[in-house]
């Protein structure tokens, strides 16, 4: 790779020491490194052992060096920015577009692919104002790594902890090493290059011309993970059954009613993708017959029976097919009010239709659908609940990519790995 100008914003976190390690990784890479940290950084680590170590003078003050213009200068000069650790308070800042000081206006000014390390305590990386703060910063393209699950400053343990610095130079040369081969056209991001088909929405079954058996899915989930991925580089199928939201942006998007004509859009989408998100509800029962005219009321008082037929599976007919290549991911919307009963629900659910991963959520008569906010477990293969994740429907779905894209690569490995010769 040849030398790159690389902005490293360090801000105001205990980790800020181990930012160095980045810094010091990325000058011996032979690249041009301009730290930029925040005052609070200074508190964490000495303004001479960052010029020291980036062999490049190292400025704080929006308000030094104005004839040279420097607010904007560094992040326009900049080929890759990289904010190692990245705390709660400076998420919040980027995801608001604030440039309050030097680091904010380096970003804002720079069109360069920016990868942060964020760093805090596990509260604070769960709260749903930080989750909220990540999904924007993903869905504008930028690059998450980590946070690692550890050992964090006082005797608590949990996810907070910043990446490793080898982890985030590796990423971060991965990121522009990505945006390089990307065609001009192509977005960048972890799921560049790769095609996802998504369901999305409840299907409607037609009882006559005016009514129909449906469900109370309003699309909100499937078009939030539709959104992610398109904003993390992929080509997007979104097979959109009766949404009751508006159209996401960028995707091939294949409207469909009943659960047969989504069969069809999703069995004809899954050639040849990589990944295939069902979160569409689809109706298990269909009625037997349509009447071509509108059923009327009986002038009796009997009720009315109406006679249904099984619907195909979808996903059970995709995950009962040898699949390589193509990761499978379920969902399952359970009404089971206890954590372990629906955790067991869903690894049985997985594994009776096959899928690669099975997201599950509760849901109730106030819970789950329309709303704007969600709460899942993800089960992986041989049952393991992989991540837990809840906040807004758009910071989930990041988090079920983060599955998808660590399954992926693990697949590939697996794929690429020589195998050890047999013993003779
Ligand atoms: O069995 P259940 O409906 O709970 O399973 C939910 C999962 O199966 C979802 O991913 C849904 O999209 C998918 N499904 C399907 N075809 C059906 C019913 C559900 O693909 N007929």
């Amino acid at each position: 790779m040849s030398p790159l100008n690389i902005v490293v914003g360090i801000t105001g976190g205990i980790a800020a020491y181990k930012a160095v390690g980045v810094v010091r990784a990325l000058v011996l890479a032979g690249h041009d490194v301009h730290v930029v940290p925040t005052e609070g950084a200074l508190r964490f680590v000495g303004r001479p052992t960052l010029e020291a170590i980036s062999r490049n003078p190292v400025h704080t003050d929006l308000y030094e060096g104005v004839a040279e213009v420097r607010h904007v200068a560094i992040g326009q000069a900049a080929d890759l920015i990289v904010i190692a650790p990245a705390t709660a308070n400076t998420i919040a800042k980027l995801a608001t577009g604030l440039a309050d000081d030097l680091l904010g206006n380096t970003v804002l000014a720079s069109e360069a692919p920016v990868v942060i390390a964020p760093a805090m305590h596990t509260e604070m990386w769960r709260h749903p104002a930080t989750r909220a703060n990540i999904a924007t910063l993903r869905s504008r393209g930028v690059t998450v790594v980590g946070p690692a699950v550890g050992q964090l400053t006082g005797s608590d343990s949990g996810p907070g902890r910043m990446a490793e610095p080898e982890v985030i130079v590796a990423a971060a040369l991965d990121r522009v090493a990505a945006s390089a081969s990307a065609a001009a056209h192509h977005p960048t991001g972890d799921l560049g290059g790769r095609r996802v088909v998504v369901s999305a929405g409840g299907t409607r079954e037609p009882l006559d011309p005016v009514r129909f058996l449906g469900n109370r899915s309003s699309g909100k989930q499937g078009i939030a993970i539709a959104e992610a991925a398109r904003s993390r580089g992929a080509e997007v199928i979104l097979i959109a059954a009766n949404l009751e939201v508006a159209d996401p942006e960028g995707c091939d998007l294949r409207r469909v009613s009943t659960a047969l004509e989504l069969r069809d859009e999703v069995v004809a989408a899954a050639q040849g993708a990589d990944v295939v998100v069902m979160a569409a509800a689809v109706a298990d029962y269909r009625p037997v017959s349509v009447s071509d005219a509108k059923i009327k009321k009986d002038t009796s008082d009997a009720g009315l029976t109406l006679e249904l037929v099984r619907n195909p599976d979808i996903l059970a007919g995709l995950g009962s097919e040898p699949h390589p290549g193509t990761l499978l991911v379920g969902f399952a919307a359970e009404t089971e009010p206890d954590d372990e009963h629906l955790v067991a629900l869903g690894r049985a659910k997985r594994e009776a239709k096959g899928a690669d991963l099975l997201v599950v959520n509760r849901v109730g008569w106030n819970e789950g659908f329309a709303s704007d906010e969600n709460a899942v477990v993800v089960i992986g293969a041989n049952g393991d609940v992989v991540t837990r994740a809840h906040g807004t429907k758009l910071s989930v779905a990041h988090d079920i990519l983060d599955v998808v894209v660590s399954e992926l690569t693990t697949t590939a490995r697996a794929a690429t790995t020589p195998k050890e010769p047999e013993p003779t």
